[in-house]
């Protein structure tokens, strides 16, 4: 049974050749192609391209099954990063603060210079009640790794505090936390996080980063003098 395409082909190769030779620009991978695919669909009626065909099929049922799975698992991740990220909300709004990206853009790095804010109006806007209104005294500093600050508990300021620069722990004395009294989240040092300790609330940073050092600033809302009767010192044991 002859293919009368491809005897054409066989049977007037001085043709095929002269036709070439005359016009060289038509000696293009077109032609070429079109040469491969007639021999390819050749190939595949024959019976021996049986196990070329079914293991192609293979082949494609299992990027396909791959694919499934790897869209699976994605969409598995995202409700796990979802579920984490509300969980982190949660946990931050017992701790009384709300963290953002250091980086930009950012609700608080409006172009590349990097992050600005005003305690107070970061403090309201981001929804944190019981800081400071007004800063009628100001402390900044430094906090190297292993560091701690606070654990103790003012009971006449209120105080809001900007944390950035390191892995930091942050801890608020909350009752409402059954068994501990307290609340605690960790900020990476990619970001930066506005909290605020009511007087009366005990609060501790702790610099639990390996190598860089935490900076903080404490915005009070009254001038106190740091003794017995207005706080109390070393209020957890444990940090
Ligand atoms: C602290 O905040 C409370 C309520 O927000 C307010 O009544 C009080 O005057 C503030 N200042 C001090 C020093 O307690
Ligand atoms: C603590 O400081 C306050 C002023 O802020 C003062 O009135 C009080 O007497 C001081 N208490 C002690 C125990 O020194």
């Amino acid at each position: 049974m002859a293919n009368p395409r491809r005897s054409s082909y066989s049977n007037n190769p001085s043709s095929e050749r002269s036709s070439y030779s005359n016009n060289p620009s038509s000696e293009n991978p077109l032609q070429t192609h079109f040469l491969s695919l007639s021999s390819l669909i050749y190939f595949l009626k024959r019976p021996h391209a049986f196990p070329f065909l079914l293991s192609v099929f293979i082949l494609l049922t299992w990027v396909f099954l791959r694919l499934q799975h790897l869209q699976y698992f994605s969409f598995h991740q995202q409700d796990q990063y979802q579920e984490n990220q509300k969980w982190r909300r949660e946990d931050d709004g017992k701790a009384n603060l709300v963290r953002f990206s250091s980086g930009f853009p950012s609700p608080i790095s409006r172009d590349r210079r990097g992050w600005l804010l005003n305690p107070v109006t970061a403090a309201n806007e981001a929804g944190i009640s019981g800081g400071a209104i007004t800063c009628a005294s100001v402390h900044v500093g430094e906090i190297r790794p292993g560091g701690v600050r606070g654990n103790h508990r003012h009971h006449s300021c209120n105080e809001t505090f900007i944390i950035w620069g390191a892995k930091t722990k942050f801890r608020l004395e909350n009752n409402d936390i059954v068994g501990k009294g307290y609340a605690e989240v960790t900020i990476s040092a990619k970001e930066l996080a506005i909290a605020a300790s009511p007087s009366g609330t005990a609060h501790a940073l702790v610099n639990v980063d390996p190598v860089r050092t935490t900076f903080f600033l404490g915005c009070q809302d009254s001038i106190l003098t740091y003794n017995s009767s207005t706080t109390d010192f070393n209020v957890w044991n444990d940090l």
